[in-house]
């Protein structure tokens, strides 16, 4: 089966029914999200910046990378769970999204750079650890990082303002819910 058709089964499936025909799901599942991806984000930030050198080389870098990126990982299983709700309930639109494919392949961009720097500038953490300045290519896989999660939520946000616009209230939507009658 071809990549359209894949797409085509994710939107007809039962989660992505669910979430179109729930109207608290989708709210609540981009909350979580937007929570999940705040905390992969700042987690990598820490990392990041110690990378650079910032605010010191004093703590043990692989110590604070062990430490973050336990977190990390968890908050980014969360926000791969709840972005696949999201891109479920609608699918077509999503993959036809510029900025959905974009954002799609910052992430592979990310993965990729983090394994460069796992396969070799970490092999050497022993000698910059704590006290010394990382290598060059420590501090590049720090910038390249911040550079890449910086695109890819800015590209995140812009998926909602390129997939087109509805500003009617649809005749089935509980008004109630958004300003409540005494
Ligand atoms: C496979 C993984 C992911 C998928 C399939 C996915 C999918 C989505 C979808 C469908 C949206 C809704 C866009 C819209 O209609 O407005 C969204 C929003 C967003 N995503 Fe993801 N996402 C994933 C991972 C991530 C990660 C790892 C981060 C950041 C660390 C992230 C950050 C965001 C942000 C900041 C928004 C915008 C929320 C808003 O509009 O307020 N996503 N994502």
């Amino acid at each position: 089966m071809d990549i359209p058709g894949i797409v085509q089964l994710i939107q007809a499936s039962a989660p992505a029914e669910w979430m179109r025909t729930s109207l608290k799901a989708m709210p609540i599942v981009e909350a979580i999200h937007v929570l999940a991806a705040a905390t992969v984000f700042g987690t990598i930030l820490i990392v990041d910046l110690r990378l650079l050198g910032f605010p010191n080389t004093k703590r043990s870098f692989t110590r604070i990378s062990h430490e973050m990126l336990r977190v990390t990982w968890t908050a980014f299983f969360v926000s791969v769970l709840t972005g696949g709700l999201m891109f479920a309930a609608n699918a077509n639109t999503y993959y036809g999204n510029t900025a959905f494919r974009l954002k799609m392949l910052a992430l592979v961009v990310a993965g990729v750079n983090m394994l460069i720097f796992q396969l070799i500038t970490y092999r050497t953490v022993g000698r910059w650890d704590t006290g010394v300045r990382p290598p060059i290519a420590g501090r590049v896989a720090g910038a390249v990082s911040l550079t890449i999660w910086v695109s890819l939520i800015c590209l995140a946000r812009w998926i909602g303002f390129t997939k087109g616009y509805n500003f009617d209230v649809p005749n089935d939507v509980d008004l109630n819910f958004q300003f409540p009658t005494q």
